[in-house]
């Protein structure tokens, strides 16, 4: 999915993700939840500093904002960007892409929090573990990186939601499995919560007194 298509999605964005949680189906079951759980985690620091990757029309960014935390975003929808920026006139919204990297204007800065929900399974499921220990460069000491996504504790529970709903479910997209991610990460302390039958949340806190290089 690029650009484009979530431009033609960003007017119908809000409302599609209520219908498809209230309705408990896929992609979206368990999205009030997943934001709810995020802004907590976030919002238990006072004024944090706060990077939000792919935000979208800024459901959750906008929750941030109104808290009190200062935000950046990143999302390559000029669309998306067009319709959080009216919501959010103060927060620093970047147009570009992350799945590379950070864009430059944000290299050597650090937050106290990096969330990205929703969006993380855009990138590629060989690059995952690359992307996450890129952000992690990007925390204060102490400070946590939370995904919250469509995403499995085990390939049982991603198995089972896939013949759920196997009308709705997008081949292309790469959701993570914590248990086959686990080896590749466990140096770094994850914690995964399931939410749904197809929402969990990732957390990864940095190290308290140095940073990962
Ligand atoms: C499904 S929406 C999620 C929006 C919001 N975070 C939420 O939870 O409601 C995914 C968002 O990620 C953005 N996105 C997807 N891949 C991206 C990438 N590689 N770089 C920047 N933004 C991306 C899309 O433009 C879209 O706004």
């Amino acid at each position: 999915m690029d650009q484009a298509w979530f431009d033609q999605w960003a007017n119908e964005y809000d409302a599609d993700v209520v219908e498809s949680d209230k309705a408990g189906s896929f992609p979206f079951a368990g999205y009030l939840r997943l934001m709810n759980e995020v802004f907590e985690i976030v919002n238990a620091t006072p004024r944090s500093k706060v990077l939000d990757l792919g935000f979208g029309t800024g459901v959750l960014t906008q929750k941030f904002y109104e808290a009190g935390h200062v935000v950046t975003g990143v999302d390559f929808s000029e669309k998306m960007c067009a319709i959080a920026g009216e919501r959010m006139p103060g927060a620093r919204l970047i147009c570009a892409d992350f799945a590379e990297g950070l864009p430059a204007s944000l290299h050597g800065e650090t937050f106290d929090a990096i969330v990205s929900t929703y969006a993380f399974h855009h990138i590629p499921k060989h690059k995952k573990t690359e992307r996450m220990r890129d952000l992690l460069r990007y925390l204060t000491p102490g400070g946590v990186l939370v995904i919250g996504d469509i995403s499995f504790a085990s390939q049982t529970d991603h198995e089972f939601c896939e013949q759920k709903f196997s009308d709705d479910w997008d081949e292309e997209e790469s959701y993570i499995v914590f248990d086959e991610l686990l080896p590749e990460i466990v140096d770094l302390e994850p914690s995964f919560k399931t939410l749904s039958v197809c929402a969990g949340l990732l957390t990864i806190q940095a190290e308290k007194t140095i940073y990962r290089q």
